[in-house]
């Protein structure tokens, strides 16, 4: 009997052990978790829709068309968007591209091209593309001038 409760002393240390080491690693978890998620909280608290997040202040564009940037765009566009986006407003995979000059931004547009992923991450309007297109769009992997040209293209197709 006295051995018997030895060793159902020894279990519940042994349990309580097990216990106490657990909370402490879950509680760990959770605090990294929530550092994480106040990053992301405070990026989206910062976030300027008009600008985007990524590396470009601010994009000079002429009003003249350079046709030169929309010939290369057009080439980048058949290459890498076409299979996705339309020119029209009907939507592919993701949003048609009819007007989208006049919804973003130059300087939006070349921050989403070249920092794509942290973009779907902050912008609410992505996010609510998302969950109609189900599908996020992947880094294209643009240079600079080609995100430029893509811009110029796209001005071309709305009609500038
Ligand atoms: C695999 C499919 C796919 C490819 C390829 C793709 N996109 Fe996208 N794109 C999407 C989806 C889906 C969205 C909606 C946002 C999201 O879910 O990520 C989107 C959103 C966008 C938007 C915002 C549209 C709006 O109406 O606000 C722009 C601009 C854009 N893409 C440009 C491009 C360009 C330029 C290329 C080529 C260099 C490209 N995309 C290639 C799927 C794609």
């Amino acid at each position: 009997m006295r051995k018997l409760f030895v060793l159902a002393f020894a279990v519940a240390v042994v349990v309580s052990c097990n216990n106490s080491s657990n909370e402490s690693s879950d509680s760990e978890t959770a605090e990294t978790e929530n550092i994480a998620e106040e990053n992301t909280e405070d990026l989206i608290k910062e976030y300027d829709p008009h600008r985007g997040e990524g590396k470009f202040e601010e994009v000079e564009i002429s009003d003249e068309l350079d046709e030169e940037k929309v010939a290369k765009g057009e080439v980048i566009f058949d290459a890498k968007c076409s299979s996705c986006h339309k020119l029209s407003d009907e939507m592919l995979v993701g949003p048609g591209f009819k007007g989208v000059t006049e919804r973003r931004s130059p300087v939006w547009m070349m921050n989403f091209l070249t920092n794509t992923d942290e973009m779907i991450d902050l912008d609410p309007e992505l996010q609510d593309q998302l969950e109609i297109c189900m599908v996020r769009m992947p880094d294209q992997g643009l240079e600079d001038d080609e995100a430029r040209a893509i811009v110029e293209f796209l001005r071309k197709n709305d009609g500038v």
